[in-house]
């Protein structure tokens, strides 16, 4: 079997042109989406990925207020920014790339952020919502791991699914989504993490494998049925003196050997990389819309 592969790319401009759309809707009525951007410090991945999502958001009509800060922001000035921002009309959504600094505790960024701008659901209120199942904002990557399964027409109701990776931005969230009672979900989840036995035994009798453990070839064509469907939300970077920047991003599968058993795979990049993106951009103009009492 050779696996068709699921073009996150090609899924993300669908959703992109709908939201394009919408947004230009939104202008005829005066409303302008806005996102507050914070990057601190000079991560060379972090900063890939917030350019990334400014650029995106400009192409969809989406204001973004850029703030890059030094390594060195202290945690008091970084709160402050965040404070500003919730109390900014212009801004709809305030996106705080992670990981911050050392020195900076993380969750009390996040806690700082005002619940109804959150458009990352990183909140202790959303991640809170999301797991009882009301409305809220779903974080971006797991959000577009699921829009991914349902755009690519795989049925999640009664699906054993496998996730490899417990964190809280993708594998717990994630795990949560899939077993809401809802369309998107009714899955029956099993998470394995670094202290499970054998992860094998789990991922060989999985429907749906998702891996999100950072590791490169986490996952082997060894270790799962035929006609499995693999998602990928690795994103490494492993030095290659071929290309220009000294690296290639691989996933956290063995992509060349899975494709020969699989049904369906994302590639990586391509695969859940422009749809985390998209996502983000999906939460923000909802959040426009629900500040304007719609
Ligand atoms: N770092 C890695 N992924 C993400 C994400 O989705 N949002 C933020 N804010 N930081 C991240």
């Amino acid at each position: 079997m050779s696996a068709k592969i699921i073009d996150g790319k090609q899924i993300a401009a669908d959703i992109r042109a709908e939201l394009k759309a919408e947004v230009a809707n939104l202008k005829t009525k005066g409303i302008v989406p806005g996102i507050g951007v914070i990057l601190v410090g000079a991560d060379p991945a972090s900063i890939s990925y917030v350019t990334a999502k400014e650029k995106a958001c400009e192409e969809i009509g989406i204001y973004s207020d850029d703030n890059r800060l030094p390594a060195e922001t202290s945690e008091k000035d970084l709160l402050a920014l965040v404070n500003k921002m919730n109390n900014d009309p212009k801004i709809n959504g305030i996106l705080v790339q992670l990981p911050l600094p050392k020195h900076i505790d993380e969750q009390k960024i996040l806690l700082a952020i005002a619940p109804a701008k959150d458009v990352d659901g990183f909140h202790p209120v959303s991640v809170g919502k999301m797991c009882i199942g009301q409305k809220t904002f779903l974080p971006c990557t797991p959000h577009g791991v699921v829009q991914l399964l349902v755009r690519a027409g795989v049925k999640l109701d009664g699906a054993e699914v496998v996730i490899v990776g417990r964190s809280n931005i993708v594998g717990k969230p994630l795990a949560n989504m899939l077993i809401q009672k809802s369309p998107t979900g009714n899955a029956t989840v099993t998470v394995c993490h670094t202290r499970t036995k054998d992860i094998a035994y789990h991922t060989k009798r999985a429907d749906i494998v998702i891996a999100a453990a950072g590791r490169p070839n986490t996952i082997t064509a060894d270790m799962v049925k035929p006609g499995v469907v693999i998602i990928d939300v690795g994103v490494n970077r492993i030095a290659d003196a071929t290309k220009k920047n000294g690296f290639r991003l691989v996933g956290d599968v063995d992509f060349e050997g899975l494709k020969e058993k699989a049904s369906l795979i994302t590639p990586v990049p391509g695969g859940v990389g422009p749809m985390t993106i998209t996502m983000l951009l999906y939460n923000t103009v909802e959040s426009a819309k629900m500040a304007n009492g719609n």
